[in-house]
Order: C-alpha cells, then structure tokens, then sequence
C-alpha cells in the first residue's frame, strides 16, 4: 500500500471513530430499535390475551381451543421492500402508520368455530381496538387461502408512556395451516410453465376446497358430542 492510501486509510479510519460519527449511528439506531422493540411487545401483550382465553376454556370446558401459536416480527429487508412497494415516505413514523404487518401473531385453532369465538373474545376486551378486518373463510382468496385477518391495536405500557401499536392477528384451523404453509413452499418454485402453473394452482383450489370440506365435518363431529354428552 502506497503512503497516499494508507494516508487516506488512517484517514477514514479516524472519522468512523470519532464520537461525532458513533453519536451519529447511536442516534439514527436507537429510534428504530426502539420500534422494533415496542412490536415485539405488542406481540408479548397479544399473545398472553390468547393464552389467558386458553388457560379459561380448558378450566371451565376441559378443551384448548387454541393448539398454537406462532408469532414473528417482520424483517428489515421486507419492511423496506413494503415501504418500496407501497411507495410511502421511509420514516418510522410514516412505516407505523401505513405498514399493518410489523408484528404478527398467527393463532392455530382445532375448529371452525373457536376462531370465531376467540376474535370475538378478543375484540370484546377494552383495550383492543379493530382496525381492519378481513374473512378469507367467507371470502377465501382466489388461490384457495383461508384464515380470518384482524387487524388490531394494542396499548402497551412502558415506563412513561402508553403506546398504541398496530398488530396483525391470522386466526386458521389446524387445516387451513397445513394447507398454507404447504402452499406457501410451492408458490415459491419458478421455472413452472404456465400451463402447468395453471394446473397445479387449480390442484391447490380443490386442495383447499377439500381440507374445508373435512373442517366442517370435524366441526360436525364435535357438536354431535357435544349435544349428546355435554361434559365430554
Ligand atoms: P401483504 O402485503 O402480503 O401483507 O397483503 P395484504 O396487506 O393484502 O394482506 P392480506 O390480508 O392479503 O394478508 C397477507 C398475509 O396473509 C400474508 O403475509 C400471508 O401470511 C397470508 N396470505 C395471504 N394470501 C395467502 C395465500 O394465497 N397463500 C398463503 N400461503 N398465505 C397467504
Ligand atoms: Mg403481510
């Protein structure tokens, strides 16, 4: 390295050190941190909501009604790609406000109608407040997805302030799951033809008309024993 470089070297060095450069990062860094970590205390508050409904239903009805839940927080690169998409201003301010899906909780449920039961449940509580709401059980999307979509508010509380932030709650079956997360690995092979992609997503749509179809016998199923020995 000729002493010009290495001049410069040291140079560069010196001002990525300086206090002024690390006050910088330090600044720019702890707002987004911050949000990052008040979604995933919403998430915290959200999960417990459901967990509570759980622990309630087992004691009272001896049944879970909910078999999982599956929670996540949106990555950096796919915030930006929304951001990019949606073609809104890259502030955090204007992400919270227009970006629904930073945090997302995903409850599994065994029937048709605990889903129900618990949005209902949840939307009931006074510190939720609904944003959006969306059926794909009623209005399944054209490739065959089903899952019931709320939108919803949260407060959470930190040491001097209360604040509100937006969750995206997926309420599904234990069928509607398998079935979206089985079509979400195929919906990503390219390379298809588009005659054959044509096929496999007519394939998909009957897949998801028949695991609706065994839902609803399940469900079936559950009520006849319910009806005829109500402590089972
Ligand atoms: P996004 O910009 O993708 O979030 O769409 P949106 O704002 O219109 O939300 P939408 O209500 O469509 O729900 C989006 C989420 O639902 C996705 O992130 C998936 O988790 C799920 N989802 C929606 N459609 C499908 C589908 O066809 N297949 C699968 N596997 N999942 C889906
Ligand atoms: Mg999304």
């Amino acid at each position: 390295m000729g002493i010009i470089e290495e001049t410069r070297d040291q140079l560069i060095r010196k001002s990525l050190m300086s206090d002024e450069f690390l006050d910088y990062l330090q600044e720019n860094k702890l707002p987004l941190d911050t949000m990052m970590s008040n979604y995933r205390c919403a998430i915290m508050e959200i999960e417990t909501k459901f967990n509570v409904l759980n622990e309630q239903f087992s004691l009272q009805y001896d049944r879970n009604p909910i078999e999982t839940i599956k929670s996540r927080i949106k990555s950096m690169d796919s915030i930006i790609k929304k951001v990019r998409n949606k073609n809104i201003p890259l502030t955090l301010a204007s992400i919270q406000k227009n970006i629904h899906d930073i945090a997302g909780v995903r409850v599994v449920c065994s029937f048709l109608s605990d889903i129900y039961l618990l949005a209902d449940c949840l939307l009931k509580q006074d510190d939720i407040t609904l944003l959006e709401r969306k059926d794909y059980i009623q209005n399944p999307k054209p490739s065959g997805y089903r899952s019931l979509h709320l939108i919803v508010e949260v407060p959470i509380f930190l040491q001097n302030e209360k604040k509100m932030m937006a969750v995206e709650v997926q309420l599904r079956t234990i069928a509607m799951d398998f079935w979206a997360s089985l079509e979400h690995k195929l919906r990503y092979k390219k390379n298809i033809p588009a005659a054959e992609a044509n096929l496999l997503a007519a394939e998909l749509i009957d897949c998801a008309n028949i695991s609706s179809a065994l839902d609803i016998r399940m469900g079936e199923i559950r009520e006849r024993i319910a009806k005829s020995y109500p402590k089972i």
